[in-house]
């Protein structure tokens, strides 16, 4: 399952991006906004993606702002969630190698939608390496997340 969520700066481009998903024959859940309101705030939305993530085994997600950096943050607040800010293909193959990440974050304002469907795909079917020396920085992060 993959879930998607965005702030109104990131609406357009989370419209676009759901039948491209649905095509690639994931299901997919859309935590909203469910319209484009101008007035509403990212936190919120990477909140509660983070929320069903944690309750949905082996899901991931979509987070999309303006920048892709306030959601990002946002959800990385959350123990369990590795959330990485996406923006070419060396950083949507790390964030699946590298970071085990099971959010991925886009601005709306950066990323076009064709280079977001090819970011997309990459990291869906890329692989965590398992390497000695990511395993060791995930358990860093975790070990941050129990301090
Ligand atoms: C909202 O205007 C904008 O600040 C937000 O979407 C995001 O870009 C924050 O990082």
């Amino acid at each position: 399952m993959i879930f998607i969520a965005a702030d109104h700066a990131g609406y357009p481009l989370k419209e676009e991006l759901k039948p491209f998903l649905e095509e690639m024959g994931l299901e997919v859940v859309d935590l909203g906004n469910e319209e484009l309101d101008p007035s509403d705030d990212y936190p919120d939305f990477a909140y509660r993606l983070a929320q069903n993530i944690l309750d949905s085994e082996d899901s991931k997600g979509i987070l999309i702002c303006g920048t892709g950096q306030g959601v990002c943050i946002a959800a990385n607040k959350v123990n369990g969630i590795r959330a990485a800010l996406v923006h070419d293909e060396f950083t949507a193959l790390s964030a699946a190698e590298h970071l085990d990440a099971n959010v991925i974050c886009f601005g709306g304002r950066v990323t076009d939608l064709e280079t977001a469907k090819k970011l997309v795909k990459i990291w869906l079917e890329a692989e965590f390496s398992g390497d000695e020396r990511h395993e060791r920085r995930i358990e860093k992060i975790e070990n941050i997340e129990r301090s």
